[in-house]
């Protein structure tokens, strides 16, 4: 029976909240596909590839009145709603993380059986040295905006915990794979526009940083075991690929792809400059491309952010018996590359 026409169901029901961001655009039809009810919310309106199975709601969580009827039914939340420096200010993201996730879990009934939070590794801070690989039980000391936002977040979910909510945190680090329009998603617009503009060698800086990333389908994964595995309640669980590969080896897979040679420079600001990118993906969006990535004005932003803490545990989350099946990070990123181009995301002449 769909969500939609009940008040109490016996099979597991979803309430899931950011469902029309990148991230739940894979957690939805995965929970589907396993045989959850979903009830889905946005703030935007229902999105036309949403299947008609989904009940979808929207709402502007940091305005409590309309959560109202939300969690009827619903056995599970999977709170994915939030915001990040991408796309968001500073206010933005206190208010669509911070005050979004007190009042969403304010709402949830006393017999929920799970709530599941999407926190961030940003949370770690780069200015504090913490163990290395950094557990998740470490304190600790967000340096950033987003980081600061996320770790506020987390605390509203902690405090629920100590009121007897049974919640799990997830801790993802940058997540890559199809639909992705951010992150690595802008690394590889990047690459495309300059070979669009006629480049043959992209300009990387000679500093070699380590990069980690997890593909969208370990962190699906990584939330549906979470969401039904029995030790995993009351705890936060670092979710990144295995392999740390290094900026100059994430650019090499780019630059091939796009028919490219890397070259390594001195200069960090070195390659084409904003307004000519700008200039190139103009046209690349005249003729067909669909400008869904986000061009950054900083080239390779999410590239060059060295990180101390950059080496996460994945000891709690291995202990609960999850595997990595996209932990071979080259052909995941080939297979997203081949992924853009397939929809026109990226053009190549
Ligand atoms: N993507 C990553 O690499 C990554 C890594 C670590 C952690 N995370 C976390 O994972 C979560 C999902 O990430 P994502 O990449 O899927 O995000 P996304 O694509 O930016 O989508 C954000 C979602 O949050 C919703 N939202 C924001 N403010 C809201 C509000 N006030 N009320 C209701 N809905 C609101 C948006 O709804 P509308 O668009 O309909 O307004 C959208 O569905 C976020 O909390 C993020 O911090 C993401």
């Amino acid at each position: 029976m769909p969500l939609c026409d009940v008040v109490a169901m016996p099979s597991p029901a979803a309430l899931l909240t950011g469902a029309t961001g990148f991230i739940a655009s894979h957690l939805l039809p995965a929970l589907l596909a396993t045989g959850w009810d979903v009830r889905a919310c946005g703030r935007r309106p229902r999105p036309e590839e949403f299947p008609e199975q989904v009940d979808y709601r929207r709402v502007d969580l940091t305005r409590p009145e309309e959560l109202d009827g939300l969690y009827d039914g619903v056995t599970h939340l999977f709170h994915l709603a939030g915001a990040s420096s991408s796309t968001a200010n500073q206010q933005e993201m206190q208010l669509f993380n911070v005050v979004a996730t007190r009042n969403v879990l304010s709402a949830a009934p006393k017999d929920l059986e799970r709530a599941l939070y999407m926190s961030s590794t940003s949370v770690y801070g780069e200015e504090v040295q913490l163990p290395s690989p950094v557990p998740e039980d470490v304190q600790p000391t967000p340096s950033r905006g987003y980081g600061k936002a996320k770790w506020e977040s987390e605390q509203e979910v902690w405090a629920q915990r100590d009121a007897g909510m049974p919640v799990v945190v997830l801790r993802p680090v940058s997540v890559f794979g199809p639909g992705n329009v951010k992150l690595l998603g802008s690394a590889v617009l990047d690459t495309a526009v300059e070979a669009w503009a006629g480049l043959s060698t992209f300009a990387v800086p000679a500093e070699p940083i380590e990069q980690r990333l997890v593909h969208i389908d370990d962190l699906v994964r990584a939330t549906l075991h979470l969401a039904v595995h029995d030790g995993a309640v009351g705890s936060a669980y670092n979710v990144v690929a295995p392999e740390y590969p290094s900026s100059h080896q994430v650019a090499r897979l780019l630059a091939d792809a796009f028919g490219m040679r890397v070259e390594l420079d001195e200069d960090p600001e070195a390659g084409l400059g904003y307004e000519d990118r700008r200039a190139a993906h103009r046209e690349m969006v005249e003729r067909g491309m669909s400008p869904q990535i986000l061009l950054t004005e900083q080239r390779l932003r999410f590239m060059r952010k060295a990180n101390r803490n950059n080496r996460l545990s994945v000891d709690a989350l291995l202990s609960t018996g999850f595997r990595f099946s996209r932990g071979e990070l080259e052909p995941a990123i080939r297979d997203t590359i081949e992924w853009y181009r397939q929809q026109r995301w990226v053009l190549t002449r």
